[in-house]
């Protein structure tokens, strides 16, 4: 089959049969089909979309692409599950997830990725840890998987290696933004870990990688669909970025809240509600649990006996981390030289927060990359961050600072402090962080 005849029918808003699009994607991993190609395949597909079975083909073909974990050889007492995001600010769900799920009998093969513009990247906020390995052997990594439950890891360049090529072109052609690549894209590699069961998190606001809310439920229906039409059931849950999901952002801070979080604290916070969300959905749908309120109640205890902190503390120690990081965080995860209060400029009921502006802020401090490559400051962040609805009087903190220096706090402090906006309204109701969940039986 010729590649340029699968551009032209492309091209021609044909659909393409499963051969085609696995043909052309085997040619994107193999090297054989050239960028100019990849390119123009993917601008016909932005300009003339996909319809189900083309996006499940893509889907499968991007997964077998290259290396597909098998788990069955391991005798696993317990499902293959993981959680996925579409990213956001303060959102530190899958250090807290993956070992929970781990102390309910799961087991989490949890490929992360890095901060991404405004977003941030959990295996950033895992090399926080000193000696944290985020590119273990694949020995390890399977080691780990069976006998603690959990091991969050960095994309290996054998998953998945057509996703790569084709979304750094995307990336350079205006081809990001098309459901089926995005879809493909993003189930692609997770699909790849060979999961018995995956639940997506689709974040909804003015922090998400989706521009509007109407976009981010469209992506959640069409992963659900593609998802468990490629074999594996998947379902959504759309959660709310129009604030940072925790009170902070940044590499070490937030390995300090998931930490208060494995020890039971923080239960009223914005990010217990939505990391319970889903572990009740992973659960319930992996048949760890036959309903909400028995996943609620294994929950609570993997929570009170100690057990989900003990797996975050194995995997930390499995992947070269200190051993005793639950019980001295202080000692090993470093503070910011200087930190500093940023007040509100009047008294207001906090109406609005820009949140892509406080993730642009934790870039700015040097907590994220300006380009791919750039060394990170973990020790640098917000913290103390107000939340909507929250009623401030003039100069009173919006957010605390961390910089690595006086001079980085203050280039910085009145922008910050610009990412609020004030209301005259005394009170803003609250709503709920989870908007809503979606599962194959509600779209079929
Ligand atoms: N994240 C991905 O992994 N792929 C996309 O296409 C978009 C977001």
């Amino acid at each position: 089959m010729l590649i340029q005849d699968i551009l032209r029918r492309k091209r021609d808003a044909e659909a393409l049969d499963a051969d085609a699009i696995h043909t052309f994607m085997r040619g994107v991993a193999d090297g054989s089909v050239g960028d100019a190609q990849i390119g123009a395949f993917a601008m016909a597909v932005v300009l003339n979309g996909m319809n189900r079975e083309e996006a499940i083909a893509l889907t499968e073909a991007t997964r077998e692409s290259g290396q597909v974990l098998r788990w069955h050889d391991l005798n696993l007492d317990g499902p293959v599950l993981d959680k996925h995001s579409t990213g956001g600010v303060g959102d530190l769900v899958s250090l807290v997830l993956g070992p929970w799920i781990a102390a309910c009998g799961g087991h989490v093969p949890m490929i992360s990725g890095r901060g991404l513009g405004h977003t941030g990247g959990t295996l950033d906020k895992l090399e926080a840890i000193p000696g944290y390995d985020v590119t273990p052997d694949d020995a390890r990594f399977r080691r780990l998987v069976k006998d603690v439950g959990v091991a969050i890891i960095g994309q290996t360049g054998t998953l998945a290696p057509a996703d790569k090529r084709l979304y750094g072109v995307r990336d350079v052609t205006a081809t990001v933004e098309s459901l089926p690549l995005i879809v493909a894209s993003i189930l692609g590699k997770k699909l790849a870990c060979g999961l018995d069961t995956l639940v997506m998190d689709v974040k909804v606001g003015n922090g998400a990688f989706m521009p509007t809310a109407e976009a981010s439920r469209e992506l959640a229906e069409a992963i659900v669909t593609i998802g468990s039409g490629a074999g594996t059931p998947t379902s959504v849950l759309l959660t709310d970025m129009n604030q940072p999901l925790a009170d902070c952002a940044g590499n070490a801070l937030e390995v300090h809240e998931a930490l208060r979080l494995l020890r039971g604290e923080g239960r009223d916070s914005r990010l217990y509600q939505v990391t319970h969300a889903l572990a009740t959905e992973m659960l319930v749908q992996a048949g760890l649990a036959t309903n909400a309120d028995d996943a609620a109640m294994r929950l609570e205890k993997a929570l009170a006996s100690g057990e989900a902190l003990e797996r975050f503390s194995r995997m930390v120690h499995g992947l070269g981390g200190p051993s005793d990081l639950a019980e001295r965080p202080a000692h090993y995860l470093a503070p910011a030289p200087f930190t500093t209060d940023v007040g509100a400029p009047r008294a207001g009921t906090i109406h609005a927060i820009d949140t892509r502006a406080l993730g642009l802020g934790v870039v700015e401090l040097g907590g994220g990359r300006r380009n791919a490559g750039d060394a990170i400051d973990h020790r640098v962040g917000l913290s103390h961050i107000a939340q909507l609805g929250e009623r401030v009087d003039a100069g009173q903190p919006l957010l605390r600072l961390h910089a690595a220096s006086q001079a980085d706090a203050e280039a910085i402090a009145s922008q910050l402090s610009t990412a609020f906006t004030l209301g005259e309204t005394s009170s803003v109701e609250p709503t709920s962080p989870i908007h809503a969940t979606l599962r194959q039986e509600d779209l079929s």
